[in-house]
């Protein structure tokens, strides 16, 4: 089946594990089709005309929420904002009955970002319109991985025998899980620096998870001048301070001394090394502020690319996105 044919196939954008290489190289295609309309001095198509995207976020965004509705609106699709905050949420209303009420409204999708892992499956579960993951918990971020293989394919080329060192909070990142399974199905090698306890032992190499997925190889190490050694490729994770449930560091000097990115420590890297940070970033706690303005890293480029690719997603999941409709 090609990459189009089976996109059609495609009801929600739950993780990566739904996509296959040729889908992701196929998508990659068409959202660069799509970036010809950013570059129009109208920035809008009326290609969505008549269709209702809803943003449910019940934890706080930036990039995923204001891209989506970006997308959204120059697609020409009305985009309501929603926030558990402010919402009926606060008044004890349950998940189901919330997304049922906004199904009846009239939302022909639900871009949906909610802080229990799994609940985006639910959703899918019960309601008859398309929902797209926007992360859930410390469970998944599909449409952030997707940006970051584009941004990748797009600034160094062929992603497959790439070299992916994962640095940070892996344990409570939905991010770490979704890299690795995108950066895996597309050929690179996986290694994660840590602290021991923030080493998501639940990635173990091989296994099958609740969900059944299974497992590709991820080398764990401590050691930093080790995971730099071979790296074609840094993704730098947020220290999340609001998921950790137990204490993973002892406390926050002992973890920026020995893992933060920083001018010295990038020395153990080849010099061509590119750096990505998913956002948002905790400047001198992860990473310092002069690295993460230099020109080794592609931030700029995700959060560019972020609008671009989840305009061809809507499309798919909405739309018409036969690479001759744009
Ligand atoms: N990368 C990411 O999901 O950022 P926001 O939380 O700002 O959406």
């Amino acid at each position: 089946m090609n990459p189009e044919s089976q996109l059609k196939k495609l009801n929600h954008l739950l993780d990566i594990d739904q996509l296959t290489r040729e889908d992701i190289l196929y998508i990659f295609e068409f959202t660069n089709k799509l970036e010809s309309i950013l570059k129009r001095a109208v920035r809008k198509v009326p290609v969505l005309r008549g269709k209702t995207i809803i943003n449910y976020f019940s934890e706080p965004s930036t990039r995923t929420r204001v891209s989506f509705e970006n997308a959204g609106k120059i697609l020409s699709a009305d985009v309501i904002n929603m926030s558990s905050s402010g919402s009926s949420d606060e008044k004890g209303e349950s998940l189901l009955n919330t997304v049922e009420t906004l199904e009846s409204i009239g939302a022909n999708l639900l871009v949906m970002r909610h802080y229990d892992s799994g609940a985006p499956y639910f959703v899918a579960r019960n309601i008859n319109i398309p929902i797209i993951n926007a992360g859930d918990g410390s469970h998944a971020h599909p449409t952030q991985n997707l940006i970051d293989l584009y941004t990748v394919y797009k600034q160094v080329g062929d992603i497959d025998g790439l070299n992916l060192t994962i640095l940070g909070d892996n344990i409570h990142s939905r991010v770490a899980r979704s890299t690795t399974l995108g950066f895996s199905e597309m050929g690179a090698n996986i290694t994660f620096c840590a602290p021991p306890t923030m080493d998501a032992k639940y990635l173990s190499n091989h296994s099958t998870d609740f969900e059944g997925v299974h497992w590709p190889k991820v080398t764990y190490t401590h050691d930093i001048k080790s995971a730099f050694n071979n790296a074609d490729l840094i993704m730098v994770l947020r220290t999340q301070f609001e998921r950790k449930s137990n204490l993973v560091f002892p406390n926050i000097n002992e973890y920026t001394r020995m893992f933060k990115l920083n001018e010295e420590v990038l020395g153990y890297a080849p010099k061509n090394v590119r750096i990505l940070h998913p956002g948002p970033m905790n400047l001198g706690v992860e990473i310092d502020g002069y690295i993460s303005n230099s020109d080794k890293t592609l931030i700029k480029q995700q959060v560019k690319n972020s609008v671009s690719i989840r305009m061809a997603l809507l499309l798919i999941l909405i739309g018409d996105y036969s690479l001759d409709s744009i």
